[in-house]
């Protein structure tokens, strides 16, 4: 059988419903689409939203932003990230990514997934990335270290 990979994730395996996804996973994902209502991206006009839940339950969510001086935009998993742990919650437990490519799912950048990893604590966190459409949506079901094999930390553990 030919197996598909969607940025890392089996397709027939990964991808799944929105409808059978547990309500707190299609909740931060429904939050990352509102939040990307929020992107100010002039420059790309590619808006992405991300969520992510911390193990209190609470959910943060972020946009991407933009500037004419482009190095210093910043990707929506890295805004709901900062926005969550300058509050002091960085136990996350689940992270979702939302923007609109007809042919694909959109998945954290190189950077983002570098950042998450530093918070993953020696397990996983689970990444689900969707698309804004109508229901029924389909949702890719991976993981940060699954996006992320042998990034980089400190041998010694900081
Ligand atoms: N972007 C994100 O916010 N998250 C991703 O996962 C992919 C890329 C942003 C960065 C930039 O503002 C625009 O999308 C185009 O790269």
């Amino acid at each position: 059988m030919t197996q598909v990979f969607i940025n890392g994730a089996r397709d027939d395996l990964n991808v799944r419903e929105f409808q059978s996804l547990d309500p707190s996973i299609q909740e931060i994902i429904l939050a990352a689409t509102e939040a990307r209502k929020q992107a100010y991206c002039p420059y790309s006009n590619f808006a992405v939203g991300a969520a992510l839940r911390t193990s209190d339950g609470t959910i943060y969510s972020g946009c991407n932003i933009e500037n004419g001086a482009y190095a210093t935009c910043i990707c929506a998993e890295r805004t709901a990230a900062v926005k969550a742990i300058s509050e002091g919650k960085r136990d996350f437990v689940a992270c979702a990514v939302v923007a609109q490519q007809d042919n694909g799912f959109t998945t954290p950048c190189g950077v983002c997934r570098q950042f998450l990893s530093e918070f993953v604590n020696g397990k996983d966190i689970p990444l689900y990335a969707a698309k804004p459409t109508n229901l029924p949506l389909r949702v890719l079901c991976t993981s940060v270290l699954q996006l992320l094999p042998n990034g980089f930390s400190f041998a010694n553990g900081k």
